[in-house]
């Protein structure tokens, strides 16, 4: 046994390197490897399911939800989550309807609807969005997403692309 050790530190040594560095490299070349395939993975697998939500027709969408339209109480708003997002439906003085997402286009905190004020606010930052999800200060680049919406026999389906 101690012949054989002697005998492989000899050889190994004579060639330039043991054999644990040899067998570490040989690990560190499949850990690259490894890595370098999980990559690629993902890369193709990012590559492959944006083309999917791109080319199929409501393809990655959420299913519509339904919510009743005696949810919406009388300060004129509903709020829900859908598909684990926060949203808002509401209904102006006028009737008519519109939904938004409650996520902040700045850092992706929920935001909170304020009827008193009609507006949106993210407490995160200090961001204020008025009645439409359009940004009236504070960092968001871009208003707050508006989901489509239909009314169908005293339901309001909200449709999530
Ligand atoms: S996350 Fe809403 S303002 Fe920053």
């Amino acid at each position: 046994m101690n012949l054989r050790i002697k005998e492989d530190l000899m050889t190994s040594t004579s060639a330039g390197a043991s054999s644990k560095e040899v067998s570490f490299i040989t690990s560190r070349r499949g850990l690259l490897k490894g890595l370098g395939g999980f990559m690629a993975a993902v890369g193709l697998g990012s590559l492959f399911y944006g083309l999917y939500r791109f080319l199929a027709p409501g393809g990655g969408s959420l299913p519509s939800l339904e919510i009743p339209l005696n949810k919406i109480n009388a300060e004129g708003f509903y709020t829900f989550q859908h598909g684990g997002l926060p949203g808002i439906v509401m209904q102006d003085e006028d009737g008519s309807l519109q939904a938004f997402s409650l996520v902040c286009t700045h850092l992706a905190c929920t935001v909170a609807w304020k009827p008193e004020k009609k507006e949106f606010y993210c407490p995160c930052h200090d961001a204020i969005f008025d009645a439409q999800g359009r940004v009236l200060s504070g960092p968001p680049p871009s208003p707050l997403e508006r989901w489509n919406i239909q009314v169908k026999n005293d339901k309001v389906l909200i449709g999530i692309v």
